[in-house]
């Protein structure tokens, strides 16, 4: 994810710059910069890839700047490439930006400013703010800022320097974090207190809507509408390891409980509720042939081709258009049908994955529309697609995927009905759908107040070696995914199935305690799984369900239950599979085993 980090002070700036984004690197980023205020000069260094590369490009112990802002980035809008690196500069090199967040009406904005003439050199949404703020600018960069922000819609942390004004740094946010450092004859400004924490721990926190303007000798901080506002200093308590991990205890605990926030960024600007639409930016060049599409194929591995098959489910229910999704090794090599109209999706969270991205390519030259959902920007499956939706639920540093599959499934869900809507379905039920879906991140809060439950179950059960886990429908895929995490990060043998396959053989394997998984919520075959919790029961099996709110019967049948909020039924996976990746983090600690980097495992197996 993003990271900013500013200094204004009586010190060599760019060595504690430099310094400052090396502590930001554990955010995950793929491209650097720096705008240093060089004798009145404005002086712009970026690059992609790592520090280091922009390190080799700076002069970091000549330079005499004493105020600077720099920047790490995680592409969201347009490749990660040096131009599309921040800091972002306006036409006549006043003004440089940095910016965490997503402005949402970039393209209105954009337009504006074309149509007077304003020359743009980036595809980033970023460098419309800055140019909007040159463009505004006249004398004063507080009022060109505040005034830029009134036709912002988004979300934003931004750090901006003016050449005309050497010693000032305006900061601002809405919806993305941003911290004020308070040292002797000097402020920092950062997006997460590990950037600045080297030099004090006296900071002031940014709310929504504020701002401040720091010079080596002030602080002042007003609300975007100009009213001033007294804030306190406060301490950090926190060491530099805490806040990587955001007080969490490894990666995985921290991405899963992400999950909320990360879906909401993932489904921002793009569903619509007043209209009853989906608005896909990537797909407005491909929307006709999606209208009419025949057939869909999803490819993906691992947690991704879990997603898929939940991707198969809405497809059908919501677009009627018939959709299989297919393990990209075997597709890649088993010379498959590609008829006219069928469009393949490749489902990745890290877009490096050597089989979705041969599978791919194979599907393309035969002829198929190439789609990607993919949470690395500019990774290489979104450069071979045609088009594409990128997740937007910020880096997965932890081995065993979380908030990849949770967006995976709300992208997938996000095209359903975007192809739906332009089938069959009216628009008060894309309404009801989109409702649901965007009711989601609150849901999945109260999903993770299971914590401490699934910990306990997690705890009780850790020592036992084999477990199943079953699903229906809908709950089928999670199933698998559940089974999933146990094993990757556990190392416990398990299976998900589909719970009517249980008698076709796994049946056997259930003996006294063993410990079954069943994700029982409300839906078309609640009755029908209920019966297949009776059946697990009957040889001994130790049942854990997972059940919906408010459901009465199940603790009567179950040995444990672990609740999780209503939903639509095709949206129920991204509630369910919550306590399922809670359950398999407690069992791994639990067994003493590694979980951010389990034994054998890669994040991104990019070798066949
Ligand atoms: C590896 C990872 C899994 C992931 C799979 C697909 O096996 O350990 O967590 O689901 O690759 O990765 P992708 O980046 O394509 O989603």
């Amino acid at each position: 994810m993003c990271g900013i980090v500013g200094y204004v002070g009586q010190r060599q700036a760019l060595p504690l710059l430099v310094e400052g984004l090396k502590r930001l690197e554990y955010r995950g980023y793929d491209s650097a910069g720096v705008a240093m205020m060089e004798q009145n000069r404005l002086s712009i260094t970026k690059s992609a890839g790592r520090i280091s590369v922009l390190e080799q490009q700076l002069d970091v112990d000549g330079s005499t700047a004493t105020t600077g802002i720099a920047h790490t980035r995680w592409a969201t809008h347009g490749a990660p490439t040096e131009i599309n690196a921040h800091p972002h500069g306006d036409a006549s090199h006043r003004i440089a930006l940095v910016h965490n967040g997503i402005i949402e009406n970039y393209t209105a904005l954009k337009k504006y400013l074309q149509q007077k003439e304003v020359p743009f050199v980036s595809d980033t949404d970023t460098e419309v703010l800055a140019q909007l703020i040159g463009h505004l600018y006249r004398g004063n960069l507080e009022e060109a800022v505040r005034e830029a922000l009134r036709d912002v819609h988004g979300t934003f942390g931004i750090a901006v320097v003016c050449a005309d004004e050497p010693g000032t740094i305006v900061a601002a946010r809405r919806g993305s974090p941003l911290l004020i450092g308070v040292g002797q004859d000097e402020y920092l400004v950062a997006s997460d207190a590990s950037a600045i924490l080297a030099h004090t721990s006296q900071v002031v926190y940014l709310s929504d809507n504020e701002m401040a303007v720091i010079s080596a000798d002030s602080l002042h901080t007003t609300t975007l509408d100009a009213v001033p506002v007294t804030k306190e200093i406060q301490e950090v308590e926190w060491t530099l390891d805490q806040i990587e991990l955001a007080g969490h205890t490894h990666f995985m605990e921290k991405e899963i409980f992400e999950q909320p926030e990360a879906l909401r960024n993932c489904m921002r600007g793009r569903v619509d509720l007043a209209e009853g639409k989906v608005h896909l930016g990537g797909f407005a060049d491909v929307a006709r042939e999606l209208t009419r599409a025949r057939r869909f194929i999803m490819t993906a591995c691992g947690t991704a081709w879990h997603a898929g098959l939940v991707g198969e489910y809405l497809l059908e229910d919501l677009g009627r258009i018939p959709t299989e999704v297919e393990y990209a090794s075997e597709f890649r090599y088993r010379n498959p049908v590609i008829e006219y109209g069928t469009v393949t999706v490749a489902i990745s969270q890290s877009g490096e994955t050597a089989d979705t991205l041969a599978a791919l390519g194979e599907a393309r030259q035969r002829g198929a529309l190439a789609l990607g959902v993919v949470n690395v920007v500019g990774s290489s499956i979104a450069r071979e697609t045609d088009a594409g939706i990128y997740l937007h639920v910020g880096p997965e540093i932890g081995v065993a995927s979380t908030k990849a599959f949770t967006g995976q499934v709300a992208v997938l869900a996000m095209i359903a009905a975007f192809v739906g809507r332009r089938k069959h379905l009216s628009q008060s039920a894309t309404q009801e759908f989109l409702e649901a879906l965007s009711q989601i991140p609150d849901r999945m809060e109260k999903a993770l107040e299971n914590n401490a439950k699934a910990k306990a179950i997690a705890e009780a059960y850790a020592d036992r070696d084999n477990w199943l886990y079953l699903g229906r429908g809908y709950q089928y895929p999670v199933a698998l995914e559940g089974a999933l995490k146990l094993k990757e990060i556990s190392y416990i043998h398990a299976e998900g199935l589909p719970a009517a396959e249980m008698k076709h053989g796994p049946i056997a394997l259930i003996s006294d305690g063993m410990p079954v998984v069943v994700i029982a919520t409300q839906g078309l075959q609640y009755n029908k799984i209920i019966s297949n919790i009776e059946e697990v029961r009957a040889r001994g099996g130790r049942v854990i369900a997972i059940a919906t709110e408010g459901d009465s019967q199940i603790a009567n049948l179950a040995s444990d239950v672990l609740y999780v909020p209503d939903t639509l039924e095709p949206l129920q996976p991204m509630l369910t599979v919550i306590p399922l990746q809670l359950i398999a983090y407690h069992a791994a600690i639990a067994r003493g085993c590694n979980v951010d980097k389990p034994r054998n495992l890669a994040k991104s197996v990019t070798v066949e």
